[in-house]
């Protein structure tokens, strides 16, 4: 149980690679509290890790908006009395040519997939402080580490992410918070299959698998262990890095 005794709260854990973290912390002994803009989702996934014997609460925030994340993020301090892990993990994409967007497009994205990691971060730190240690984990993505076609926007949002917590980790390394990010290729999830929804895309994503020198998607499982690893005391030393998780897609040095 490397994460008994510790509190994680988990952004989008409704779903998708959230809910396999949320699962795969629970296993290791952490309390889940959920995050979700889908209230449902939220409280399935919290009845899931309380039937692995875990406590899981699902609370129900748009994190795209400050106070409802703050209070969200309030409401989990309340329920368990600390914060020690937080994952930044909701995010939507929606691929599109650059000049088929619009200014409108461009500010959700911001506003979903960059400010709600501000807006958790924000909201988590000062509880994260009063331990004297942590951990703050969030979803990169190589669609920022490389460049896609028709994620221009998707892209930026994570390049944001990955380089914002950079600086983090380096302001909050006298707390020994340590800050780092997953780079996910393509994983199996609800992203992935709309992408892959029709015949043009069902190519694309074969060429995609093609071209993953471990020839398979990667699963929601997979991400969730190396969050697993950058919560645990075995990354206590590290801080400050983005680690690709894409079957070696990219192997960036
Ligand atoms: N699936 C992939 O191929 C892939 C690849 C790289 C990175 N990622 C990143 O991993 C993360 C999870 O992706 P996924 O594939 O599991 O997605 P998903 O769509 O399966 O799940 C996303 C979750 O986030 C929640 N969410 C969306 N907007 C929200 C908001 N405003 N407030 C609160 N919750 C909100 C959704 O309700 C959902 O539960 C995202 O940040 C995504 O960008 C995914």
């Amino acid at each position: 149980m490397k994460l008994k005794d510790k509190v994680a709260i988990i952004t989008g854990g409704g779903k998708g690679i959230g809910r396999a973290i949320a699962l795969r912390l629970a296993r290791d002994g952490a309390r889940i509290a959920i995050l979700d803009i889908d209230p449902a989702s939220a409280q399935a996934v919290a009845e899931e890790v309380n039937r692995l014997g875990s406590r899981g609460i699902g609370i129900k925030a748009d994190l795209s908006r400050y106070a409802e994340t703050k209070q969200a993020v309030d409401e989990a301090y309340a329920e368990f009395g600390r914060i020690d892990i937080l994952v930044n993990n909701a995010g939507i994409d929606q691929p599109k040519p650059f000049l088929e967007t619009d200014d409108a497009f461009w500010d959700r994205f911001i506003a979903v997939n960059y400010k709600s990691y501000l807006n958790a971060c924000h909201a988590c730190i000062p509880y994260l402080m009063k331990n004297g240690q942590g951990s703050i984990i969030s979803m990169g993505s190589d669609a920022g580490r490389v460049g896609t076609a028709g994620e221009l926007i998707y892209g930026g949002t994570k390049a944001a992410i990955m380089g914002s917590s950079k600086a983090l980790a380096r302001e909050l390394a006298r707390f020994q918070i340590t800050v780092n990010c997953i780079s996910p290729g393509p994983v199996d999830t609800d992203i992935w299959r709309s992408l892959a929804a029709d015949e043009k895309g069902k190519k694309i994503a074969e060429g995609v698998v093609r071209a993953i020198p471990l020839r398979r998607i990667g699963s929601p499982e997979d991400v969730a262990g190396a969050v697993a690893f950058f919560a645990g005391d075995d990354a206590r030393y590290i801080t400050g890095q983005v680690l690709s998780v894409d079957g070696g897609l990219t192997m960036i040095g």
